[in-house]
């Protein structure tokens, strides 16, 4: 067993024996036999439940799955602690009626699918709301501390497109709170969590979901994972879009991976672009400025000092779904009414200082760095590519089309519908997470491990090995700038026809001419960020080209989907199921919506 245990995060006597002993009869398979044990060596480790994302929703899979007395190991492509959901700033969503008695379970439910614009899976958007209360408090428990009421309740702020003040939050670190929190509770886990070790393939055999191969990143060693049953909970992919609010690892692992496998996904052209994104300086642009700003009084402003929101959203101005706030805004931009970098303005001048201190705190941190004193001068804001509403399709217990490949948070699609509620994301990521844990812990415990196939092991270890050794070919940044770029200018807020045509076109070549010639400048493979770059590229292509595919097939407007050239006559009242049909091509068909009581009108 070959140092295996320089993987170990949390070291137990009970783990090292896992590592040691077979299971269920399964010997320890770390060769693969001749010729291939010297070109390409790899490791194999066992568990019961396998967690790929170390996010809200995966740290809080692995707690649950933890409970049931089993071997959970849970992969983390960073440092633990270090996700994207550590940047999520605003709040989580609960009716908790702290604030305004009236809410309610049924109030956050309608909201959540009048902001979805209909197309949510009503059983899941129920689970949300319905569970967001007992999972704020399993935070609680575990340590989480929110604001307080001066009762001493937890306190709730308002947010966009909601009935009444129902997001809970910690100043507006809230994202950082729950990781933190999560992240000491893991430690009291008997969880075993791989940091820096990235999954990029999911095995599947007779039908089930059994394992991933993976590259540890500090090493370069190539690990196979098998398990009973695997939870994705690998976030959005919000990098795939120049601008973005996403932290740098949010490239679609889980979408390419999850696909690849012959999974469904649903609704991938609902991309959510968050109506405030930083403008300056360039190397910040698109970093969140948290609704909160707006949800605490913030308003918007053009070049001409007006509310413009006014114009669009009188009632409810600022506070409008995040969908419409970002046209709002982009429509001020393109009629030159913008501020002098590209955005508007988003003014809290006018609060008490004392306000802003307190609840917004890294706004005055985030802005102080760049030059601006936010008590004092507005911001300049426009929108980023923040949130992917659609995903991995999943049923109410989180398993997705595979057996035994379960998914929770953001990589999930079908929850938020057509646009996401500022808010439901972090409870989404409890809410899921622990369903996923529960779900996922069950079928390991009813299952016993598959066979494995080595062949599609051996060619998944030779496709990486390959952007190393390969003589020449085509930098992994200048690709990745290529499909950014690309995604951005055609597949944004406004779309239409041809733009979507040419993405998907372009997307083609790139999939068919660039991918295959990727090679990393330096073939070391001990921490070589470039080889990462590389590998997350062919993500991204297929999440990409999943999401242009979608957007071209869906011809009216809808939540976050907006084309200039609207089929006006196309409700859109549909979901979009996208998998890998039998030639290995993107397969797209629209389905009927999941209503349990809400009928779209
Ligand atoms: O604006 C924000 O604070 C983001 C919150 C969210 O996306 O839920």
């Amino acid at each position: 067993m070959d140092g295996i245990a320089e993987y170990r995060f949390v070291p137990s006597i009970a783990s090292l024996k896992r590592f040691f002993l077979p299971r269920d009869g399964i010997p320890q398979d770390n060769s693969l036999g001749g010729q291939q044990l010297d070109e390409l060596p790899y490791k194999t480790i066992l568990c019961d439940v396998l967690v790929v994302g170390a996010g809200g929703a995966g740290c809080r899979a692995a707690i649950e799955a933890s409970k049931q007395n089993l071997d959970v190991i849970m992969l983390s492509k960073e440092l633990l602690g270090k996700a994207h959901t550590s940047m999520a700033e605003g709040g989580y969503n609960v009716s908790l009626g702290n604030v305004d008695p009236n809410d309610d379970v049924e109030t956050h439910f309608k909201d959540t699918i009048v902001g979805g614009n209909h197309l949510n899976n009503q059983e899941l958007a129920e689970i949300l709301v319905r569970d967001a209360s007992e999972r704020i408090y399993d935070l609680e428990e575990m340590g989480a501390v929110f604001d307080r009421t001066p009762e001493g309740k937890i306190a709730q702020r308002p947010f966009g497109k909601q009935s009444w003040r129902r997001t809970a939050y910690a100043s507006d670190r809230t994202g950082s709170e729950i990781m933190v929190t999560l992240t000491e509770a893991i430690r009291k886990t008997s969880v075993r969590v791989f940091d820096e070790v990235f999954a990029t393939k999911i095995l599947v055999e007779d039908g089930r979901a059994c394992g991933v191969c993976a590259v540890d990143l500090k090493y370069g060693d190539y690990i196979v994972f098998r398990a009973k049953s695997i939870i994705m909970a690998t976030g959005g992919a919000g990098r795939i879009f120049k601008v973005t609010s996403n932290a740098q690892l949010d490239v679609g692992d889980g979408y390419a991976m999850a696909y690849e496998a012959g999974a469904e996904l649903i609704d991938m052209e609902m991309i959510q672009f968050h109506p405030t994104g930083m403008v300056k300086p360039e190397s910040a642009k698109g970093r969140l400025v948290t609704e909160a700003v707006r949800g605490e009084g913030g308003i918007l402003l053009n070049n001409k000092g007006e509310r413009f929101m006014n114009n669009y959203y009188p009632k409810v101005m600022e506070l409008a779904g995040r969908d419409q706030v970002a046209r709002s805004i982009m429509k001020e931009v393109i009629a030159g009414r913008g501020s002098p970098d590209g955005g508007v303005y988003l003014s809290i001048a006018h609060l008490p200082k004392r306000i802003v201190e307190f609840r917004l705190e890294s706004m005055i941190e985030q802005f102080g760095d760049a030059g601006v004193d936010i008590r004092e001068e507005p911001m300049q804001v426009s929108p980023t590519a923040h949130h992917f509403m659609g995903g991995i399709s999943i049923d109410t217990k989180s398993q997705s089309s595979i057996p035994g490949l379960y998914a929770a948070g953001e990589c999930t699609g079908g929850v938020h519908g057509g646009n996401r509620l500022g808010g439901n994301a972090l409870a989404d990521t409890q809410v899921f997470g622990a369903l996923a844990g529960e779900s996922a812990a069950r079928f390991a415990k009813d299952h016993k491990h598959t066979g494995i196939n080595r062949q599609a092991i051996i060619a998944e270890f030779q496709r990486l090995e390959a952007m190393l050794t390969r003589k020449e070919g085509i930098s992994p940044a200048d690709a990745r700038d290529e499909l950014t770029e690309l995604m951005w200018n055609k597949v944004q807020i406004f779309r239409n026809e041809e733009d979507m045509e040419e993405a998907v076109k372009e997307l083609k070549r790139i999939e068919e001419e660039v991918v295959p010639k990727i090679k990393v400048q330096v073939s070391e493979k001990r921490f070589n960020p470039g080889w990462h770059q590389a590998i997350e590229f062919g993500h991204m292509v297929i999440t990409a080209r999943m999401v242009a595919e979608a957007a071209l097939l869906r011809k009216g407007n809808r939540g976050a989907h907006y084309r200039t050239d609207a089929d006006p006559n196309e409700k859109g009242y549909y979901n979009i199921i996208i998998e890998k049909d039998d030639n290995g091509e993107i397969a797209l068909r629209k389905k009927d919506l999941v209503i349990t009581r809400i009928t779209p009108p």
